[in-house]
């Protein structure tokens, strides 16, 4: 079956088999910032941002976004232009083996689309399908902080943001 979505913003229409799922799905397409790791909704490194909202592309079956906008890490930054929450991640020293940073950045993206101003125990909700093995979370969560507070600084929610990621 055939389907037409937007990923970070560019429309493709995409052949895709009735049991493929949207991780797979991003994958196959060259979004590797999007990882597997459980397969089956509990650890959070399949995160994307579907129409505003954080899913595990794990659990969502590629039919079912037709029509709808997906956003992963790739419309945010890179290495040669990084978003403020990958800089922030790096100063605060959250990144250790980098399996879970790309769902945990996205999950932090969404929060602060909504919320430019959280408190902690909103961004431990935020990241709470998120898990990290290597961190322990207290440095993510600085990291997270570090980059509102940048952010507020600047008076923009997402400079250099390529793709609007709406809100949870
Ligand atoms: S791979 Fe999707 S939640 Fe773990
Ligand atoms: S940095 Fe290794 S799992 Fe989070």
């Amino acid at each position: 079956m055939e389907i037409t979505l937007s990923i970070n913003s560019k429309p493709q229409t995409v052949e895709i088999s009735p049991s493929e799922t949207l991780l797979d799905l991003v994958r196959r397409l060259g979004y590797t910032s999007v990882k597997f790791g459980c397969g089956e909704g509990a650890c959070g490194a399949c995160t994307v941002i579907l129409d505003g909202r954080p899913v595990n592309a794990c659990l969502v079956l590629a039919a079912t976004a037709g029509g709808r906008e997906v956003v992963t890490l790739e419309a945010l930054g890179d290495t040669r232009r990084p978003h403020p929450l990958q800089e922030a991640f790096i100063d605060a020293g959250a990144i250790q083996c980098g399996f879970c940073t790309p769902g945990m950045i996205l999950s932090a993206q969404a929060l602060l689309d909504r919320n430019p101003d959280p408190s902690e125990e909103e961004i431990r909700e935020s990241i709470d399908g998120n898990l990290c093995r290597c961190t322990g979370y207290v440095q993510i969560v600085e990291a997270v902080r570090l980059a509102a507070k940048r952010l507020r600084k600047v008076g923009a929610k997402s400079p250099g943001r390529r793709a609007k990621t709406g809100s949870r």
